[in-house]
């Protein structure tokens, strides 16, 4: 038997900001005469703020100065901090606490490996903190998704080694970090979509404890 960890995306994970991401960008885009469609918004997920502004770019054929580009990816922000403000445990996705507190009872190590620099107000927000035995975010990686850095870095705060690592992930980007560092990927969202994942599930009442049990060999 060897000693495992869960590491947990956050947005479109445990809490329903995917969309709010969304809706900023599109904002933006509008802005900006820019296509933008909830397809290429999968693009998106898993990927640094910053990457996401220079791929919105690249679409537009726009090339911009920095101080114009630090500008939208500011206003990006502030629009999507406008939407999290108010938020409260009803986003945390259904049965997502579920499966947290089963692990937290069998004293499963667990991490959160997100991209976003605003996880941790938003995990207090819905008052997630707690659970986390250690929580890796975009102000602590130098390499976004997917590259595995957020993942190998949550794995090490764990003590646990990244083959007995399970990734709960909603990007493909993120999937893909998750099976380049050796861990097992779960994907939750389409089956069509994330098809690199080990296993996928449409959301967290679709997985049973039993599964979880296994996974965690308890
Ligand atoms: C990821 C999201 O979790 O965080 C991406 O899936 C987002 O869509 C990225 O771009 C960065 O988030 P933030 O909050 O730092 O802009
Ligand atoms: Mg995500």
């Amino acid at each position: 038997m060897h000693r495992k960890g869960f590491i947990f995306d956050l947005d479109g994970v445990i809490v329903d900001t995917a969309k709010y991401h969304y809706l900023a960008w599109k904002h933006l885009a509008d802005e900006l005469g820019i296509p933008f469609t909830k397809e290429q918004n999968e693009q998106f997920k898993g990927v640094s703020r910053k990457r996401c502004l220079e791929i919105l770019l690249e679409w537009g054929e726009l090339k911009v100065s920095q101080s114009q580009f630090n500008s939208w990816l500011a206003e990006k922000n502030e629009d999507y901090l406008q939407y999290i403000e108010t938020m409260t445990a009803s986003e945390i996705l259904p049965d997502v606490p579920k499966v947290l507190n089963f692990l937290k009872e069998h004293n499963v190590p667990m991490a959160l490996g997100s991209a976003s620099k605003n996880a941790r107000p938003i995990l207090k927000k819905v008052g997630l903190i707690p659970y986390f035995t250690s929580i890796v975010d975009g102000t602590q990686v130098t390499k976004a998704k997917p590259d595995p850095e957020v993942f190998m870095i949550a794995a090490g705060e764990l003590k646990v080694m990244p083959q007995h690592c399970i990734v709960f992930e909603d990007a493909l980007a993120g999937i893909e970090a998750a099976n380049r560092a050796g861990m097992t990927s779960i994907g939750i969202g389409k089956k069509e979509i994330l098809t690199e994942a080990r296993y996928v599930f449409k959301d967290f009442t679709e997985i049973e404890l039993k599964f979880i049990k296994e996974l965690a060999e308890l």
